[in-house]
């Protein structure tokens, strides 16, 4: 199994590009099985968890083509591809597919649009929490589908005609189950509202696009969402945004090393609760013309208390990366984790590098060091494996990160993006 190694101490300086978003990737192609004409999307990560979704899609049938590099475009730029279901082949997605990443259960919501049924397995994905798909049948029930659970599968058959518009309210905002019904309701007969939707930017790049595609919604980027159904939708063209979370991720590995990044094509408007906290750790932003930069030169990092919420809120996506920063901050901070019961389990791996954090319940109380010490450490899941690397930027001496399969899921060419910047850090095969 591949490694991390890396040596810590130097400051990160230059550019770094930032990929298309993993989490919105994921739901844009999704939506492609929501019509028989091809979707273009532009900026697309290579990513682990973007090819596992491939392999999904293409077994019901969609056509996939990767297109090349364009003329002037550098390896920055991110993949041009087109899905095309001309044909639903198949509305099963097995277990062996499914079981691996937790946002394939999302094609549930355009299968039963389009294919009037689904057979979908329970999901899987990362270990946080028990992540449970009650919102999702519940407001698919509402649109008058027929739900039942067998043999670890979710099966689902709409009404004769389709399926059939409702007033959703949500009991509790879910990234996953808005896009599905958001999808779902866009072939739906009559006028579907959502309330309580969430509205993380990906929600809004993807709701742009149902509408590029010929789908009717009104109120997006905000709580409730009004669609229209439509009898079929059409292929577009559309660019993915620009990863939030790895923005988030490079400026808070910049505000532990110090130096001076310039984060290419970061959109700050889509982190600014995050953008706001790092700034009074310390860290200098600004936003310029082609992205956003960010300094620390020599000064220490001061405390500051977070609570992670749905977007606008501080992403619980960037909670272990800040809590790595603050295991150096020059006093007592707090992390209250909001949204998953159990994403702490990069707080043993912390301590490996002689951070002091203590947790109690969904507080996380971390008391800072002036300096960390390089470890073996091991990658419990995405978001946390990124938190000891850049940790290990930061740590005197050498860190040897363990099980990085978690980081290629989301992490675009992540030590080459470093050591262009300056860090000593290699993949080690094996
Ligand atoms: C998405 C993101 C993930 C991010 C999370 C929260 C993708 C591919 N993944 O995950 O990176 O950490 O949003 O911002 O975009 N819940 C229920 N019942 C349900 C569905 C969810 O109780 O039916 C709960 C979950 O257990 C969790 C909370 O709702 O406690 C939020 O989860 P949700 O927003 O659905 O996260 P995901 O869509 O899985």
């Amino acid at each position: 199994m591949d490694r991390i190694r890396l040596v810590g101490g130097n400051e990160l300086r230059g550019e770094i590009p930032i990929s298309g978003a993993k989490n919105a990737a994921l739901p844009l192609m999704i939506a492609s099985l929501l019509t028989d004409e091809p979707l273009v999307l532009q900026n697309v990560p290579r990513l682990a968890d973007v090819k596992q979704l491939e392999r999904i899609l293409e077994n019901h049938g969609v056509d996939i083509a990767v297109h090349g590099r364009r003329r002037g475009e550098d390896d920055g730029a991110g993949q041009r591809m087109t899905f095309h279901a001309a044909d639903i082949v198949d509305t099963t997605a097995p277990y062996e597919l499914v079981s691996v990443m937790r946002a394939s259960f999302w094609v549930i919501g355009p299968l039963l649009a389009r294919a009037h049924e689904a057979r979908v397995s329970l999901p899987g994905g990362c270990a946080i929490g028990t992540r449970p798909v009650d919102l999702f049948l519940y407001g698919l029930k509402e649109l008058g589908a027929q739900i039942e659970i067998d043999e670890g599968y979710v099966v689902a058959k709409a009404p004769k005609g389709g399926l059939i518009g409702a007033h959703i309210v949500f009991p509790k905002v879910s990234v996953g189950a808005t896009h599905t019904l958001l999808m779902a309701a866009t072939l739906a007969r009559g006028v579907t509202v959502l309330e309580n939707v969430a509205m993380e930017p990906e929600i809004t790049n993807v709701a742009e696009c149902l509408v590029a595609m010929g789908a009717k919604i009104s109120g997006i980027g905000t709580r409730i969402l009004t669609i229209e159904g439509v009898e079929r939708l059409h292929g577009a063209t559309v660019d993915v945004i620009p990863d939030r979370i790895e923005t988030g991720t490079f400026a808070m590995a910049a505000a532990m090393t110090g130096g001076d990044v310039l984060l290419r094509g970061a959109r700050a408007e889509h982190l600014q609760t995050a953008l706001d906290i790092l700034a009074r750790t310390g860290v200098e932003l600004t936003q310029e013309a082609n992205g956003l930069r960010v300094r620390r030169n020599g000064n220490g990092i001061q405390p500051v208390d977070v609570e992670t919420d749905p977007f606008p809120g501080f992403p619980t996506d960037l909670q272990a990366q800040f809590m790595a920063l603050m295991t150096m901050s020059s006093g007592v901070s707090s992390i209250r984790e909001t949204i998953f019961e159990n994403r702490y389990m990069h707080v043993a791996e912390l301590a490996r590098f002689g951070a002091d954090i203590r947790v109690e319940g969904q507080v996380a109380t971390v008391t800072g060091k002036p300096t960390l010490k390089g470890a073996q450490v091991m990658a419990t899941d995405l978001r946390a494996s990124v938190s000891l690397v850049i940790a290990g930027l930061a740590a005197h001496g050498e860190t040897v990160v363990n099980r990085i399969y978690h980081l290629d899921r989301g992490f675009e060419r992540l030590e080459d993006k470093l050591s262009r910047c300056g860090a000593e850090i290699e993949r080690v095969a094996g």
